[in-house]
């Protein structure tokens, strides 16, 4: 059975502290603890108006943590030269809009080819991985191949918000092909936003798959059950849908 690895994402950590200004709750501390708990990787966004996550908290966790970082970024040369000093494990390019509450769809890759494989090559240039989070569609990932990127993560935010059977089913075959089209291409596949205990289990079946990144759902629930607790619930999730998956194909 293929592994299903998690990647813990803290911004909401950091936004509940910065509502108040105080120093707490650590989003550093948070990430500790997830890893301590079986994350086996820690993902934070470096916005560039730094409204959750700080520069002083990604230097701090490239410090201490003991998995892997994934700094997600846009292009912007600042975050990008920061970046390069810190080194994370690696950098996931998500568009960026100053409006928006959270990522709101995946990174034209296709169209911004030359912006985006101008990052990729700075990056990539100091050794760090480099992720691209796409829509799961063909055309981003013949881009995401082009320009470079070792990593596609597919946007599950559409996913996630259909309330539609049908339309659900739907999104999710278009995420299993294009998962399969990836890998196939040779790109590691991830895939991440809005995942949930309740909407995880379909997409975390898909064997090609290598990680998600989860926070939201994942902090809202550490609020009741503690951090132990929260991490251990999804990581069996995950393993229970590989298991399973695994059975369904033996018995066919
Ligand atoms: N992956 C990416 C690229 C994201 O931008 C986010 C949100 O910051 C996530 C995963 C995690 O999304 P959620 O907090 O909805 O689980």
């Amino acid at each position: 059975m293929k592994k299903i690895f998690l990647g813990v994402n803290v911004d909401h950590v950091a936004t509940v502290r910065n509502s108040r200004m105080e120093n707490y709750p650590d989003p550093v501390r948070f990430a500790v603890l997830a890893e301590e708990h079986g994350a086996d990787g820690i993902t934070v966004h470096l916005r560039e108006d730094q409204r959750h996550i700080t520069e002083n908290d990604v230097y701090r966790l490239s410090q201490i943590l003991k998995t892997r970082m994934n700094l997600e970024m846009s292009v912007s040369k600042r975050i990008v030269d920061i970046a390069c000093t810190i080194k994370p494990f690696s950098c996931c390019i998500v568009p960026e809009r100053r409006e928006e509450i959270t990522t709101e769809c995946g990174l034209d890759v296709y169209n911004r080819k030359k912006e985006v494989g101008r990052s990729v090559d700075i990056l990539k240039g100091n050794g760090i991985m480099v992720s691209l989070f796409v829509e799961p569609e063909k055309h981003q990932v013949d881009s995401a191949v082009e320009v470079g990127a070792d990593i596609v993560e597919f946007h599950t935010g559409r996913y996630s918000n259909l309330k539609s059977m049908k339309e659900r089913q739907e999104e999710l075959k278009k995420i299993e092909l294009s998962a399969i089209y990836a890998k196939s291409k040779g790109l590691t596949v991830n895939a991440g936003h809005g995942l949930t205990y309740l909407n995880v289990f379909d997409i975390a079946k898909f064997p090609e798959i290598y990680e998600l990144n989860i926070g939201h759902s994942i902090i809202s629930r550490s609020l009741f059950v503690g951090v132990k607790c929260a991490i251990r619930e999804m990581k069996s999730i995950l393993h229970e849908a590989r298991r399973r998956r695994v059975d369904s194909r033996v018995r066919c």
